[in-house]
C-alpha cells in the first residue's frame, strides 16, 4: 500500500465518516439547497447550515452565515483580496506566501491598483511582528498572512500581527490552507477578519470545498455574482450573507463529507491532531540512520528535540546530488511512498531557503498517517543517501 505522506497537498485518505457521509448525503437527498422549497431543497440548506456551524466552533467565531463557501482556499483569498482592496491602497503580505496569495496581490500591483510590500522571514522562517508594524503607510488597507507555511511548517504569529493591524485599522487575512483542522486558532481573539480555509487538507473533506470566513468589520465586495436560490427580484446581489457572496449552485456533496470532517476534528481537537502529527514528525527524524545526509534547513533541531514547536506536521529536505524531482521519483516507483518534490506553488518561500529553482522534497503527515509510515520512509530515504 502506498505510504501517503503529501498531506499538504490534500489529505488522504479521508476517514471513513466522511465517505459514508458523502454517499449517504448523495443517495438521501442531493436536491439544490434553498432552490425549490420543497423538503429535499429545505434538508440540502440545513445540512451546509450545519456545517456552517461547526466550522464556526472550530475557528471560534461566532457568525456562522458570515461563513462562505466556494471552491477551495484560493477561492476565499481571490473572495477576500479582490473583494476588499481598492484604487490607491497599501497591502501588506510576505515571501513566506502561497502563489494563491501572491498572484492576486503581484497582479492588482501590475494593473496599478494597489502597492504591494512583501516581507522577509527570519532566519527561523517567521513573519516578525515587529516588521510588520514598520511597513504599515496611511493607506494600509489590508495585511494578507499564511498562518502555516506550506514550504516551511512554521506557524506564524498570527495574534500578535492581528493585534497590530487591528491597531491600526488595517484588515488581517489569514490564509489559513494548512492550518484549519491542525493547529488551534481562534478568529476574534487572534484579531482576525478574514480567514480562507481550504475543505481538503486539514480539515478531511473533499476537493472543491472551502471558502472564506468574514469578520464583522470586513466589507468585501461580491466578485462572484449570480443566483442565490432567494429573492430573485434584485437586480444585484444580495446584502446578506452568506448569499452576499456565495452566487451559484453550491458543491453539496463536497460540502456533506467536509460536514464529517469538520465533525470529527471537533470530537477529536485539533490540538491533539497537532500533537499526533507533531510525533510523527519526531519518528521520521529519530528513525533516520543518517540524518545528517539530508539538508534541513533548520528543521532537523526543532522536530528531534523541540518536539517541532512552531512547527505544523510537515518538512522540507533536499538530499545532496539529487534533484528534488529525481526523490520524488524514486520514492514513487521503487518505494511507492508518495511526497511532494518542487516548488509547493511557492517561489519567493524558496527563494528564502535558497532552494529556488529546484525546490524541495517536502513530506507531509495527515491524521491517518501511522509511525510505520514514518520509519519506512525513514529507511527509504536512508537507502537513497547511501546509494
Ligand atoms: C499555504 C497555502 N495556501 C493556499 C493554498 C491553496 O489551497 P487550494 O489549492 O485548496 O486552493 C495552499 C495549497 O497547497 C497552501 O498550502
Amino acid at each position: 500500500m502506498t505510504i501517503y505522506l503529501d498531506n499538504a497537498a490534500t489529505s488522504y485518505p479521508k476517514p471513513e465518516e466522511v465517505y459514508r457521509g458523502m454517499e449517504a448525503f448523495v443517495r438521501a437527498s442531493g436536491a439544490n439547497p434553498g432552490r425549490g422549497g420543497h423538503k429535499r431543497a429545505v434538508e440540502a440548506e440545513g445540512m451546509i447550515n450545519d456545517t456552517r456551524r461547526l466550522l464556526a466552533r472550530l475557528f471560534g467565531f461566532s457568525r456562522p452565515e458570515r461563513i462562505v463557501f466556494g471552491h477551495n482556499a484560493t477561492d476565499g483569498l481571490n473572495m477576500a483580496i479582490k473583494g476588499v482592496l481598492r484604487q490607491g491602497d497599501h497591502a501588506i503580505t510576505s515571501i513566506l506566501e502561497h502563489n494563491s496569495v501572491s498572484r492576486p496581490l503581484n497582479h492588482l500591483e501590475q494593473d496599478g491598483v494597489i502597492s504591494l510590500t512583501r516581507l522577509p522571514a527570519t532566519a527561523e522562517h517567521l513573519i516578525d511582528p515587529d516588521v510588520v508594524a514598520r511597513a504599515f503607510r496611511p493607506n494600509t488597507r489590508l495585511v494578507a498572512l499564511t498562518h502555516a507555511s506550506n514550504v516551511t511548517g512554521t506557524i506564524q504569529p498570527v495574534a500578535a500581527i492581528g493585534r497590530i493591524a487591528r491597531e491600526r485599522g488595517a484588515l488581517f487575512l489569514v490564509d489559513a490552507a494548512q492550518s484549519a483542522g491542525v493547529v488551534p486558532l481562534d478568529f476574534e481573539q487572534d484579531g482576525i477578519d478574514l480567514l480562507a480555509f481550504t475543505g481538503h487538507k486539514g480539515l478531511l473533506g473533499p476537493t472543491g470545498t472551502g471558502g472564506l470566513v468574514v469578520g464583522e468589520r470586513a466589507p468585501v465586495r461580491p466578485w462572484r455574482e449570480g443566483g442565490t436560490g432567494g429573492d430573485s427580484t434584485r437586480p444585484v446581489q444580495p446584502e446578506e450573507f452568506p448569499h452576499r457572496l456565495e452566487g451559484g449552485t453550491p458543491n453539496i456533496f463536497g460540502i456533506a463529507g467536509l460536514r464529517e470532517g469538520v465533525r470529527l476534528l471537533l470530537e477529536r481537537r485539533v490540538a491533539s491532531v497537532l500533537e499526533h502529527e507533531r510525533a510523527l514528525m519526531k519518528t521520521f527524524v529519530t528513525a533516520l540512520k543518517s540524518p545528517e545526509r539530508l539538508q534541513w534547513y533548520g528543521a532537523d533541531k526543532v522536530i528531534a528535540e523541540r518536539n517541532s514547536e512552531g512547527r505544523v506536521g510537515l518538512v522540507g529536505v533536499n538530499l545532496p546530488g539529487f534533484a528534488p524531482s529525481e526523490v520524488g521519483a524514486i520514492l514513487d516507483e521503487q518505494f511507492d511512498i508518495a511526497v511532494r518534490p518542487g516548488l509547493h506553488c511557492a517561489p519567493y518561500a524558496h527563494k528564502h531557503l535558497g532552494t529556488f529553482p529546484q525546490g524541495t522534497v517536502r513530506l507531509s503527515v495527515g491524521i491517518l498517517t501511522t509511525a510505520d509510515d514514518m520509519c519506512r520512509a525513514a529507511a527509504a530515504i536512508d537507502e537513497i543517501t547511501a546509494g
